[in-house]
């Protein structure tokens, strides 16, 4: 769906909190800004079916009409994020509860059980009469489903969903007590009505069944998801279906596996940091939405994918907001653009004056559209517009990252050595390492071809299964190179350790056998004989086969191997049993990178400048963005698509600018491929 051409713009606009005056003016501007795409009714339930069975569709016919008028095209949301209050008070036992056994009302959004069948038939009927009415609108662009499924349950409902759920992934409670070793502490269950849900308990709960908990609201929102977007379908088929993913550890959702139900895979991002560590963020956001996508019907590396929601202003961080510099909103929404969204949305359109999210930022704030926010929004439409013969291809990425939902949900269980065990963390590490030095990444997961990438990166990928450790030696004895993080392959799907020393699944092809973990305090480092500084972890690491590449240089571990190299068949394979600090992190990765074959995108780009590389059929995009406050000059040669200028040798990038330049074609020549594509 939503092949080359203009590129989306736009984001979530809620003319139910104005008048229709302000619809008018809100349209006008839209206009001036180019938006060709509104998210419209998200949290518009109450005012779409004030009473049981009865619809007001009146404002919405008006709005979506309004919108179709002026040529903008409408992401029609189920409103199934917000029930209204007479659904909370009509169906008590579909309302939430926590794991401590506290019943959630509403006053706030997200107040359901998705496994409450009362909710899931209201949920179908507001969505089936909004099918009904809007199929066939000529404003509809897309169904927009829901809003970023995450909530989950501890009720009744929920447990006997579980109970079935367990029941048809284990077969039978021996397999299920042996899966989450319900031995220790003597939890074995004779009963499947002695099976829970992780409720809170007195002490350390058991990870399996944690794990497992994770898993089962992972398929049950799906299902919740996939019932509206059948029915949704069914009203014309030619109408692509979607619902907004929500990144975070919180999140019970296998996003990948998602993929293979929407249309489009479509991301909300929103950054925390203030410093470049808000570009760091938005780009690997982006290579995971590219990954995610690639596991769609037919999705290959460049399946189509969305920004559906971004902060035109203010970064939340920390309890408190930081403005964006002038240029960041831009430049945040061109690095997405560079790796394959089809649009840049925001949330949201105008700025409301009550409400939870009064503060949040708009294209049109409190201040209104004589604003320097909504002045960046009108230049960021127009570019947009220039750019648009770039919203094609595939990204150049020489490195794979591998990530794994189930390993990120299992790393954050009680018990763990340490508590800053994140395979989030280790994999935007490993990341930013990697985009400090200029190399393309795409993200991918257990199993994926790999055939285009010149190395694997594993960061902390906790889980691994058979077929994942034979995944990996397998590519590794036909060649490729591999550098493996500290808690990778130690237990199996199950979360269970596998034995005999660590990285169980992984120690042959690493060539190293790990006997003890070394977990360092917050402020603790410790000191590598080449130079650099580990952090947050390391490990008695004894060799088996591999040579060390670097030492420990004090402590207990002085002297044993810190990083470590092996032959492995035709391949090469690296241990890191440590954090190494940034500058060693960069240079250990950019090292194994280039002995592998990889090249940075755009090897004479300075430093804080990110470059990304598309390529479509018969040409190809490089997209500068400087992220310094100074301005930069990058040999490269072609026409910046954003100013129209022909560049012959040099692009001048302001301090915060950017440009898209079609590269003549000795520029964006890639040295042969000698793999094909993945
Ligand atoms: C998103 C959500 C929006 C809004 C936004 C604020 O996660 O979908 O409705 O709450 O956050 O940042």
């Amino acid at each position: 769906m939503w092949g080359a051409g203009a590129l989306r713009y736009g984001g979530d606009y809620n003319p139910e909190q104005w008048p229709a005056e302000v619809w008018r003016e809100d349209v006008a501007l839209m206009r001036r800004a180019r938006v060709n795409l509104v998210t419209v009714g998200v949290f518009a339930w109450s005012r779409l079916e004030p009473e049981p069975g009865r619809y007001t569709f009146d404002w919405l016919d008006q709005v979506l009409d309004l919108l179709h008028d002026n040529g903008i095209g409408v992401a029609l949301a189920t409103p199934t994020a917000s029930p209204p209050p007479w659904f909370s008070l009509a169906h008590p036992d579909a309302l939430p509860v926590t794991a401590d056994g506290v019943r959630l009302h509403h006053g706030s959004r997200d107040t359901y059980c998705a496994a409450a069948p009362a909710y899931r038939a209201a949920a179908r009927a507001i969505a089936a009469a909004l099918a009904e009415r809007y199929a066939h609108h000529p404003a509809l662009a897309l169904w927009h489903v829901h809003n970023e499924y995450g909530t989950t349950c501890h009720c009744a409902h929920a447990a006997r969903a579980f109970r079935r759920w367990l029941a048809e992934r284990h077969g039978d409670l021996d397999a299920l007590n042996a899966a989450w070793a319900t031995s220790f502490w003597g939890q074995h269950y004779t009963d499947w009505a002695q099976v829970d849900t992780p409720r809170a308990t007195q002490y350390l709960a058991n990870p399996g069944h944690l794990l497992d908990f994770r898993r089962f609201w992972s398929d049950t929102l799906l299902a919740a998801y996939a019932e509206q977007r059948d029915l949704l379908r069914a009203a014309n088929p030619a109408v692509p279906v979607t619902t907004n993913y929500v990144l975070g550890d919180w999140v019970p959702v296998d996003h990948a596996r998602w993929a293979a139900e929407v249309d489009m895979v479509a991301i909300d991002h929103y950054p925390d940091a203030v410093d470049d560590g808000a570009e760091e963020q938005s780009a690997l956001a982006a290579d995971l939405a590219r990954g995610w996508a690639r596991h769609g019907a037919g999705g290959d590396r460049s399946a189509p994918w969305l920004l559906m929601e971004s902060a035109p202003n203010q970064i939340h961080t920390g309890g408190r907001m930081h403005a964006k510099e002038p240029g960041r909103m831009a430049r945040h929404s061109l690095s997405h653009v560079a790796r394959g969204s089809r649009g840049v949305m925001f949330f949201q359109w105008r700025a409301p004056a009550g409400g939870a999210e009064r503060f949040h930022s708009a294209l049109v704030p409190h201040a209104g559209p004589d604003t320097r926010v909504f002045r960046e929004a009108v230049d960021l439409g127009a570019m947009l517009e220039r750019i648009s013969e770039a919203n094609e291809g595939t990204v150049d990425a020489d490195v794979a990252i591998a990530w794994d939902a189930a390993s990120g949900w299992a790393l954050g269980h009680p018990g763990m050595p340490s508590p800053h065990l994140d395979h989030r963390d280790e994999v935007a590490a490993a990341h930013r390492a990697l985009w400090r030095a200029g190399f393309g990444c795409d993200v991918v997961l257990p199993g994926d071809r790999l055939d285009a990438y010149r190395l694997l990166v594993l960061p902390a990928l906790y889980l691994a299964s058979d077929a994942t450790a034979d995944w990996v030696s397998g590519y590794v004895r036909e060649g490729g190179h591999l550098l493996v993080t500290w808690l990778s392959g130690v237990a199996d799907e199950h979360a269970r350790v596998r034995l005999g020393g660590h990285p169980g699944a992984l120690r042959d092809v690493l060539g190293v056998r790990v006997e003890e973990f070394h977990p360092l305090a917050d402020a603790q480092t410790v000191p590598l004989s080449g130079g650099g500084t580990g952090r947050l972890w390391a490990e008695t690491v004894r060799l088996a086969g591999a040579q060390p590449m670097d030492t420990y240089a004090d402590g207990v571990l002085a002297g044993l191997p810190a990083v470590t190299r092996h032959r492995f068949g035709a391949g090469t394979a690296w241990y890191l049993s440590t954090r190494p600090d940034d500058a060693t992190y960069r240079r250990l990765l950019s090292d194994a990178a280039r002995a592998a074959g990889a090249s940075p995108v755009c090897p004479t780009a300075p430093a804080g400048v990110e470059a990304v590389r598309r390529r479509g059929a018969g040409a190809s995009w490089l997209f500068l963005l400087n992220h310094t406050d100074r301005p930069q000059r990058v040999p490269a040669a072609g026409v910046d698509l954003l100013t129209g200028a022909t560049v012959d040798a040099q692009v001048h990038l302001p301090g915060g600018g950017a440009a898209v330049l079609r590269e003549s074609d000795a520029a964006g020549r890639r040295g042969a491929p000698d793999r094909a594509d993945g």
